[in-house]
């Protein structure tokens, strides 16, 4: 599974066509990447630019979020949606200050253990913040994974997600993961997207199973009934 040239491909794609200015990019304060990456989880890139730079004026640190009233917090949120992400980011705020003196672990299981933090936000977070070398495995990442290796089952069944996330592990590269960790998300949101892939301009075409077999529009399946 292992495929040095896999990572290559996306960090040199990255580095020439990636996106390299968004509101949370060029910092390794891991306070801001952890608030990018949950209001990422659910919103759009758009959507969530003046919600994250509006927060970070009212709430500059973790300490200062934690020690906000919930309603505060709330009202900074409302409109955002899914609203469980804010009730778990200020809990996730306030552990941080009277677990780990206000300083984010580096530790992608630690960081997994905290509220509104899966596997693979846990692995975004370390990787931005801290250059650990940890996989991510979000919507996008399935989405490409799906094309790219000609995965025929719905990505959503346990067994086909263990599947991917070994090769997500394999596929690592040794250095440059925040690059790599950039340019799957990249990908997905940009060249592979769910309708009308831009194929042309991918630098993984070369080696997808879908775009070979002319199956982009099939991959990934869809939620069996
Ligand atoms: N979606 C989730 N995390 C992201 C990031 N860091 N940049 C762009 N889109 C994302």
């Amino acid at each position: 599974l292992a495929d040095p040239s896999f990572s290559a491909d996306v960090i040199t794609w990255q580095k020439q066509h990636g996106r390299h200015a968004l509101p949370w990019q060029n910092t390794r304060d891991a306070y801001r990447v952890w608030l990018s990456e949950i209001m990422l989880q659910q919103t759009q890139v758009a959507a969530v630019i003046p919600y994250y730079l509006r927060f970070l004026e009212s709430f500059p640190t973790v300490a200062s979020l934690a020690a906000a009233p919930s309603e505060e917090v709330m009202a900074h949120w409302s409109g955002l949606g899914y609203y469980s992400r804010a009730r778990n980011l200020h809990k996730c705020a306030q552990t941080i200050v009277a677990e780990y003196g206000g300083v984010f672990p580096s530790d992608p299981e630690l960081l997994e253990q905290l509220p509104g933090i899966g596997r693979s936000t846990a692995a975004a977070i370390s990787a931005f913040s801290y250059g650990t070398r940890a996989a991510i495995l979000d919507g996008n990442v399935k989405r490409v994974f799906a094309r790219v290796f000609g995965v025929e089952r719905y990505p959503g069944e346990k067994a086909v997600e263990n599947g991917l996330w070994l090769r997500a592990v394999a596929l690592l590269p040794e250095s440059g993961v925040e690059a790599y960790t950039q340019g799957l998300m990249d990908l997905g949101a940009t060249l592979c997207t769910r309708n009308r892939p831009s194929c042309q301009r991918c630098p993984l075409a070369h080696r997808c199973v879908a775009y070979a077999t002319g199956r982009t529009n099939e991959l990934p399946v869809r939620k069996p009934k």
